[in-house]
């Protein structure tokens, strides 16, 4: 009885939520796409009169020296710059305070996010600190609780992706609580976006495969999920059908330039359709599964998807049929259980040709209650599922993931 109830106010909230993301004035990043476009970048921040920003990365990018082109040209345009290089895989508050001290010291005027989604996301959450210093990270949780104006902020995607160079969130982890949370609010999207595919050339197949996986898993609760509309259902069904077409590429020949740039895309799109539409439980159960292991976050969400989509097969199967012939899979004139059952294989064996494992090789049994519930308070009463899950259905689909 207290369960249907709460069923029916987590619904009643999804339709609010729906109307809002309707609505609400999302600013769409200028962007500059192609191969080489990251020469483009600095000129742009000139022209905007910035005249010291703090470029944002990991030390393992600095080691290649992928960062080279866009501090060349900053130094060309006469922007000086300070790097800050310390950000962490599933970045933590200490990356944040570090960055945010850094920018003071210099005295930086804007930010750009070289790299992954763990760059990416610190620089995000650098510039809410910057601007409101009496607000802890830990405040800023949840849907618009940033409450100033950001410093300018430009994003240089090296992986593809989170998307994140596109969305309103910012996720980042408390080693202390082991818990990982999202930050998400319009004043976290960038001002311009750089999809330069020669920046991700040189990606290890797996991690091209993971955040590939990463990008299709928004597309995919972004479209099953109930707070969808035309603009997001359009930009998941592109998602999907360049990630069907080119991970498997990619991951094979790291090289292709091409198949690069469409993944790029693909990633871009991912975040279009997942930032207005939320996403679902495989983003929650996998944002616990980094929090408490460090689980990578693509890795985590190509393990959970198939199960999540298993778990709510029958309430979305319409528009897993939709989405599977979106992206090529399966004919016109099959059934909808049919495409669902293909959809979903597909994902499968993407996965195992890309030698993704089926487990987590971290997971522990004592922690699944506290992993599901963490899970659930994330996703309820935010994340608009086609089927709700009990927390008994939640420890039981996580225990499936056992080593
Ligand atoms: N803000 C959002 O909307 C959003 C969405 C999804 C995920 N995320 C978050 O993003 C983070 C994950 O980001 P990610 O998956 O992009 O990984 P990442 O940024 O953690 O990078 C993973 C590894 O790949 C390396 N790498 C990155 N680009 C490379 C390149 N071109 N060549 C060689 N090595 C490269 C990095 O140095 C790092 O070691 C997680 O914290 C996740 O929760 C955020
Ligand atoms: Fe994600």
């Amino acid at each position: 009885m207290l369960w249907t109830l709460k069923k029916k106010l987590y619904r009643t909230q999804h339709q609010v939520m729906k109307v809002a993301s309707a609505i609400l004035p999302f600013p769409i990043p200028v962007l500059l796409t192609g191969p080489g476009s990251v020469g483009k970048l600095a000129e742009n921040i000139r022209v905007r009169g910035l005249k010291h920003v703090m470029v944002v990365t990991d030390k393992v990018l600095m080691e290649l020296n992928l960062a080279d082109g866009l501090l060349e040209s900053l130094t060309d345009n006469g922007i000086s710059y300070t790097i800050y290089d310390k950000v962490q895989p599933n970045p933590t508050i200490q990356n944040v305070e570090d960055g945010r001290k850094l920018y003071k010291k210099k005295k930086c005027d804007s930010l750009i996010g070289f790299g992954g989604g763990s760059p990416i996301d610190c620089a995000k959450i650098i510039g809410a600190r910057i601007s409101n210093p009496y607000l802890s990270v830990k405040r800023m949780k949840g849907l618009f609780r940033v409450i100033l104006p950001t410093p300018p902020l430009f994003c240089v995607p090296t992986t593809a992706g989170t998307g994140s160079e596109t969305t309103v969130a910012a996720v980042i982890s408390d080693p202390d609580t082991h818990e990982k949370f999202a930050i998400s609010d319009l004043k976290l999207i960038p001002k311009i976006a750089v999809l330069d595919p020669e920046l991700m050339v040189g990606l290890p197949p797996h991690i091209t495969s993971t955040t590939g996986m990463d990008a299709l898993t928004h597309a995919v609760e972004a479209y099953i999920g109930l707070n969808g509309n035309a603009f997001t259902d359009e930009n998941a069904e592109n998602a999907t059908r360049l990630i069907f077409e080119n991970l498997e590429k990619v991951y094979t020949k790291g090289s292709d330039l091409k198949a690069r740039n469409n993944m790029a895309l693909a990633s871009f799109y991912g975040g279009a359709a997942f930032t207005r539409a939320y996403v679902g439980y495989v983003h929650a159960i996998a944002h616990n599964m980094g929090g408490m292991y460090g689980v990578p976050h693509g890795l985590a969400n190509a393990i959970i998807l198939p199960h999540v989509l298993e778990f709510c097969q029958k309430e979305a199967e319409k528009k897993l049929a939709k989405l599977a012939l979106a992206g090529g899979i399966g004919k016109e004139g099959d059934s909808e259980e049919d495409l669902a059952d293909k959809f979903i294989k597909k994902i499968k064996e993407m996965n195992k040709k890309m030698k993704i494992p089926t487990t987590i090789k971290e997971l522990k049994e004592k922690d699944i209650p506290l992993i599901a519930k963490r899970a659930l308070d994330e996703a309820h009463p935010d994340y608009p599922v086609p089927r709700i899950m009990t927390l008994e259905e939640c420890e039981s689909l996580i225990r499936k993931l056992l080593p």
